[in-house]
């Protein structure tokens, strides 16, 4: 088969559609055919040389991807050749074939194409396990994400405003807070002109960000713990404003409030199937039902995958920039 191989830890000239050896489906695990997958943040820090990926993965990129079913590894049962599916990766989605443990596997949702699909599951396992696996958020609280119009952030505005909480996003520019709205979020504050700690008390009269779902890390430790409300849960998924940062304790414990950190990539593919189960339960019926979509930004060939880092490294996108395998390829 051939994959985007990374040749040196480096810019996007480094990722090279090359030929490699063939995955096979071990005990467990299902083969799928790929038609399509997305770009997400972790696959640039990876190309990088900045995220190694876990024991056991395939060194290819691509945290997750749509396809069909080619071969059903011993004590896999729910899945037979020719299934179409979408599955939550550890890594190699930018491949025309991955093998995966079978509870990260989902059946394509009706009505969603495989093209979409490639880019469902890493965003949707994501927000689902901390917004509201892990934080509980609920209908009638009020929800903070910052990077709204990210894929990350596209998903979350829609399945809490879907859920019932009111939405607030941070991002940069107008077309974007726009595309925010549009979404369904009830406030989008401007990142680089507007103060969110102010604008999150204005709009609830004080009582601030019951959950927040944070990617920028440090840079925001101290605002956030401030947007949050009494019993606030702040969920930090990403570290894009540094690692390292100073929180005032007092404030956290006045408020009662909780930080969490979590990275999905790392979590044993037991948790994984947990998650990838529980947001089946909960997603599948509100896209079936018309209610949930993934923002597709653009769909690139996969050889193109260079340009398609360049495009999210600029922030240059609105949701998710897939990468069409099945027929970007060559075949
Ligand atoms: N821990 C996990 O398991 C996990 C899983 C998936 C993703 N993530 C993290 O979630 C984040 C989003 O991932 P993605 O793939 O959806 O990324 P993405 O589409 O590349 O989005 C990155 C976002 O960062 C925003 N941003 C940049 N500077 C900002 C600032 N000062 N304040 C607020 N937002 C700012 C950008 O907003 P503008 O475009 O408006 O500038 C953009 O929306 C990344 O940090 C990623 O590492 C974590």
């Amino acid at each position: 088969m051939r994959a985007i191989t990374i040749a040196e830890p480096g810019g996007p000239e480094q990722l090279v559609w090359a030929a490699v050896p063939d995955p096979v489906a071990g005990a467990g695990e299902v083969l799928i055919e790929v038609a399509a997958t997305a770009v997400n943040r972790a696959d640039i820090l990876q190309r990088m040389g900045f995220y190694t990926p876990p024991p056991g993965a395939s060194p290819y990129p691509g945290l997750e991807c749509s396809g069909r079913v080619v071969e059903v590894g011993s004590g896999v049962t729910g899945f037979v050749v020719g299934d179409e599916v979408c599955a939550l990766l550890s890594g190699g989605g930018y491949a025309q074939r991955v093998a995966v443990p079978a509870g990260q596997v989902a059946p394509l949702p009706e009505g969603m194409s495989l093209l979409h699909a490639g880019g469902l599951m890493e965003t949707v396992c994501t927000v689902w396990s901390n917004v509201f696996m892990l934080a509980g958020l609920s209908a009638g609280e009020t929800f903070l994400v910052h990077g709204g119009s990210s894929g990350i952030g596209t998903t979350a505005i829609q399945l809490a405003h879907q859920l019932g909480a009111r939405v607030i996003v941070t991002a940069g520019t107008e077309a974007k807070l726009q595309a925010c709205r549009d979404l369904g979020a009830d406030l989008a504050v401007n990142y680089r002109d507007e103060d969110f700690v102010e604008q999150v008390r204005k709009a609830t009269d004080g009582h601030g960000a019951d959950v927040i779902l944070d990617n920028m890390g440090a840079a925001y430790l101290d605002r956030n713990v401030q947007a949050l409300a009494v019993n606030g849960r702040l969920m930090i998924i990403g570290l894009q404003g540094g690692v390292k940062g100073d929180v005032n304790l007092n404030t956290l414990l006045t408020k009662r409030a909780s930080v969490t950190a979590t990275t999905l990539r790392a979590r044993p593919a037991r948790e994984k199937a947990e998650i990838v189960a529980a947001a089946r339960d909960a997603v599948w019926p509100l896209i079936e039902a018309g209610r949930f979509r993934v923002v597709v930004d653009r769909v690139l060939p996969v050889e193109q995958a260079a340009q398609a880092h360049r495009i999210v490294e600029e922030s240059g996108h609105v949701g998710k920039v897939v990468l069409d395998v099945a027929t970007g390829s060559g075949g």
